[in-house]
């Protein structure tokens, strides 16, 4: 069995990576079995991200996935004067009505989402694989308060950092590594964990690509019409429009289909040793891969996708294609 740990700051695109890790499951897929959710601070206060998180398992009709809270906040503060809120204040755009807290808090585990890492980890010893598509905050954690977390793991897949210092929350960082760069620094120089990155600028489409430009997305992948785009739509034409974005790019949906379907999206790949710029003025969070190659590789990068492709992924995460 494929175990998985889903780690996220829900966030439109880490709901589509979401339900399409739910839907890869229920096709019986690669005999993935999700073995909880971890939510971290990052495009919402924690609170939202557990709300939100809750919101798409309902949606989807699988209350039965654990849900664990985790950090509020990064290792060190952050300066967050340019947050853009893409995702608005409440990481899905503020249309929802937000349910009684009361009722949605007491679904959460009680176990903190940093243990809760841990503990699968030491449940399945290197057979679950953790896909990280927030800020890092949990993970780092949970590698400094286990020291033997990291022989326990047997793969990460995180969507952030960027590879050819284009940032898209400062001029040089992407956001889930700004939001907390001690954290990333950890996790990426960790060399004892298989590391698989996505970068930001692989997922940003070109114009002329249709099948990713938010028209196609809200006409023609609606068209189906069931509970997830009613759920999606009015969020993704919410946070798009608010920033005017004519493409769609849910990066963490596309990390996500890195993990289920690389043989379709991935295009191209290289290792690198990769680190993290802590002190720089204007590049703090910034990715910084060893061109030099001077340093032993410590992860796989994406440098290309077929984006292409995704159309085909993201029909079949609605249901509206059964092919894959
Ligand atoms: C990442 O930042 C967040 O806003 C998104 O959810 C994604 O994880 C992209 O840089
Ligand atoms: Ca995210």
């Amino acid at each position: 069995q494929n175990f998985v740990v889903f780690d996220t700051d829900v966030g439109t695109d880490d709901a589509w990576a979401l339900l399409m890790l739910i839907r890869a499951e229920e096709k019986k897929l690669k005999n993935i079995k999700i073995l909880g959710v971890t939510c971290v601070h990052g495009n919402t206060e924690i609170e939202h991200v557990v709300r939100n998180v809750f919101r798409v398992l309902d949606t989807v009709n699988r209350p039965d996935i654990p849900v664990f809270k985790g950090a509020s906040g990064p290792l060190l503060p952050i300066p967050m004067d340019n947050n853009p809120f893409f995702h608005g204040v409440d990481g899905f755009g503020d249309i929802y009505e937000h349910g009684e807290d009361d009722k949605i808090f007491r679904r959460l585990q009680k176990e903190h989402a940093v243990t809760a890492l841990y503990d699968f980890a030491s449940k399945y010893p290197k057979k679950v694989t953790f896909i990280l598509v927030g800020p890092l905050t949990n993970f780092a954690l949970c590698m400094k308060m286990y020291p033997d977390f990291a022989d326990k793991v047997k793969d990460v897949y995180i969507m952030g950092g960027n590879r050819k210092g284009v940032g898209n929350i400062t001029s040089c960082a992407e956001y889930n590594f700004y939001c907390d760069p001690e954290a990333a620094y950890i996790v990426t120089n960790e060399s004892r964990i298989t590391k698989i990155i996505l970068p930001w600028e692989p997922c940003l489409p070109k114009p002329e690509q249709k099948y990713t430009s938010l028209e196609w997305r809200l006409k023609e992948l609606s068209a189906i019409n069931n509970p997830i785009t009613k759920l999606m739509d009015p969020v993704d034409s919410k946070c798009y429009g608010r920033v005017g974005r004519k493409q769609w790019c849910p990066c963490d949906a596309c990390l996500m289909a890195v993990f289920l379907f690389p043989e379709l999206i991935i295009k191209k790949e290289s290792k690198y040793h990769v680190s993290v710029e802590l002190i720089g003025t204007n590049t703090r969070g910034q990715m910084i891969l060893d061109h030099k190659k001077e340093k032993a590789d410590n992860a796989r990068v994406i440098e290309m996708m077929h984006l292409e492709n995704f159309k085909e992924i993201a029909e079949w995460t609605v249901g509206c294609n059964i092919n894959l």
